[in-house]
């Protein structure tokens, strides 16, 4: 092939990679900035991948469900928008990806191609997340790393005693996940919190979890044993053990309940 028509057709192919919003660089190089769009007062990215996880998302998930997701991956992206290193270390479509998909374990509907009898519903969260990707236009041509991410980042959700030692990635989606439980933390203003609990209101949550928590519980109960500590809030996940577990409670530990993020004036 001629030299200039070579040029030519690298020199093309790299436009319309970017104006497909390709990045033209792996997760942990400087990327491209992705298209973007705002909810509730949050910038948040705006990918065909991301457009359709959420839409997966809203396909296998009940109302209380769907908007704890929406909270979450508002929390979640607004803790890294808010600092500038996080921004420079978290990849936004692996984050989204990761923050929309992360209870898909959470499908009771019947025949669910998601839901095992046998495994954590985090598990069932990442293996379908991974199903998801792979069976995606954009998601199939994503290099294996990122995938990995999305499924450490889901299968790890609820353990932050992992999940905040490994990838930024991972450690922000469970961080942005456990603030609608725990409250704004981690550079999210009470102000920024409350502007997304007023779109997508939390009043069900506690409920809701406690719904699907005993829907586990009843329908695959050897997967709920275990103890999930959290240093922010370290009230949430034993329940899952404590409550509906018979005399999980050991001597020490505490009585607990759900503790809701208090919305702060
Ligand atoms: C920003 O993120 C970095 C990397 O995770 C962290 O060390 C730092 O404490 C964060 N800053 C704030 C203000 O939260
Ligand atoms: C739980 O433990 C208490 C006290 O040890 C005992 O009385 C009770 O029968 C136990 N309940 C079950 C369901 O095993």
């Amino acid at each position: 092939m001629p030299k200039t028509l070579t040029r030519i057709l690298i020199a093309v192919s790299f436009l319309v990679g970017i104006a497909a919003g390709i990045p033209l660089s792996g997760s942990h190089g400087p990327r491209q900035p992705l298209p973007r769009r705002t909810i509730a007062g949050v910038s948040v990215v705006d990918t065909p991948l991301v457009r359709a996880a959420q839409q997966y998302m809203r396909d296998h998930s009940n109302q209380p469900v769907y908007k704890h997701i929406m909270r979450s991956w508002l929390f979640g992206t607004l803790m890294v928008n808010n600092n500038a290193t996080l921004a420079a270390l978290v990849d936004p479509e692996v984050q989204a990806v990761s923050l929309l998909l992360h209870d898909l374990g959470f499908d009771q509907s019947p025949d669910s191609p998601i839901t095992s009898t046998d495994r954590r519903f985090e598990v069932d969260g990442a293996i379908a997340a991974r199903h998801f990707i792979r069976d995606h236009r954009d998601g199939r041509r994503w290099e294996e790393r990122r995938v990995q991410l999305v499924w450490d980042a889901i299968a790890l959700h609820t353990e932050q005693s992992y999940a905040r030692y490994k990838e930024p990635d991972v450690a922000a989606v469970s961080t942005g996940i456990f603030m609608d439980f725990a409250g704004p933390s981690n550079g999210v203003t009470p102000s920024q919190y409350n502007t997304v609990v007023a779109e997508f209101p939390n009043s069900d949550l506690r409920q809701s979890v406690q719904d699907v928590f005993t829907w586990i519980c009843s329908t695959k109960p050897i997967v709920t044993y275990g103890v999930s500590h959290s240093q922010q809030s370290n009230t949430f996940l034993q329940p899952f053990g404590e409550r509906f577990v018979a005399n999980y409670s050991a001597v020490g530990h505490r009585t607990i309940d759900f503790v809701l993020g208090p919305p702060q004036a």
